[in-house]
């Protein structure tokens, strides 16, 4: 049987790409440079599945009208709202995405995002190196409790839940939740969470705000000028979702403001560009979209597209289709 030609948008960890060449005949991107809308359009009737990934901005323009060969689009990430899903389904095309292998990884990376701006690390590592520290004095370089405070968690999926699982039982904090659908009751107990049925009651009663929401029309600057004046002062945001929940010129309003204390972004609106203004400032921790960033995960989401593509091509529903 010959073997389905796929392209690999990006370079993928070694052992999975090894992997690969077994299973697909497969076109690699050997120089990780990202591929433009023209080359998709090109890939699209040039191979029977595209394998992308959360960078790949696939909208409706990198789809042509006709001689599609591409059956199915493995997209390595579990967010695919880099895929315009209409286009998609109007052509035909199965997507899948990588869901449950990244939930611990994120989650514990939100985690390191919450302690870190809340105790400054980024801050002090910077005045270490800088050879600004003098010694240790009563009061030099506070930051705020985390033990025991309030955890805001907006959208209580897989990562929100393994996110507040973290915070309650390692550091005792309390969970608020906002999500739009009912949260079974057994769920919610798990973490002894609380669920709000609006984000502007969840705002003022948190310590912290975690978004783990999807990026979807809706949910565009989710966080506005008017939900920050609703956080407390001594409050922080944590985003380790997607960048456009989040209206970046309203965030430093409110950190200019005081309006909050600070923030912990690991995406943005513009990635893999960031807005000028948070860019020198201590009271913001900023990563470069690390949430799934370890070789064990990487590596599971690679296998995971591969799975899911040999189940389709095998005339078998793949796992985690989403169109
Ligand atoms: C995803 O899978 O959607 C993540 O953002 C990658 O870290």
């Amino acid at each position: 049987m010959t073997k389905p030609k796929v392209l690999i948008t990006r370079r993928w960890p070694e052992e999975v790409e090894a992997r690969l060449l077994n299973h697909f005949d497969v076109s690699l991107n050997t120089d990780d440079v990202p591929m433009s809308q023209s080359q998709f359009r090109d890939a699209f009737q040039g191979y029977d599945a595209i394998f992308s990934t959360v960078t790949d901005k696939i909208d409706k323009h990198a789809f042509p009208e006709d001689n599609i060969g591409v059956k199915l689009i493995g997209n390595f990430g579990v967010g695919f709202n880099n895929i315009d899903i209409e286009a998609a389904k109007n052509r035909n095309i199965v997507v899948t995405n990588t869901p449950d292998v990244l939930t611990d990884t994120t989650a514990d990376l939100t985690l390191a995002l919450l302690l870190a701006i809340a105790r400054r690390v980024g801050d002090g590592e910077r005045h270490l190196r800088g050879g600004e520290w003098t010694g240790w004095r009563p009061t030099h370089m506070l930051g705020r409790e985390v033990t025991g405070k309030t955890l805001g968690i907006i959208g209580y999926g897989r990562i929100g839940q393994a996110t507040a699982r973290r915070a309650h039982h390692g550091f005792g904090m309390h969970i608020k939740v906002y999500s739009r659908s009912r949260i079974p009751s057994s769920i919610l107990a798990e973490n002894n969470a609380e669920q709000f049925d609006s984000i502007d009651e969840l705002m003022p009663l948190s310590d912290f705000i975690s978004l783990h929401c999807p990026a979807t029309a809706e949910n565009h600057h989710l966080i506005n000028r008017n939900r920050l004046k609703l956080m407390k002062p001594e409050s922080f945001l944590i985003n380790a979702a997607r960048g456009d929940l989040v209206n970046e010129e309203d965030l430093i309003e409110a950190l200019d403001s005081a309006t909050i204390a600070g923030a912990a972004l690991d995406v943005f609106e513009k990635e893999p560009n960031v807005t000028s203004g948070l860019l020198n400032r201590s009271d913001v921790v900023l990563l470069p979209h690390l949430g799934s960033a370890t070789v064990e995960t990487r590596n599971a989401m690679g296998f995971r597209v591969m799975e899911n593509a040999i189940s389709f091509f095998n005339g078998d529903e793949p796992p985690d289709r989403v169109v």
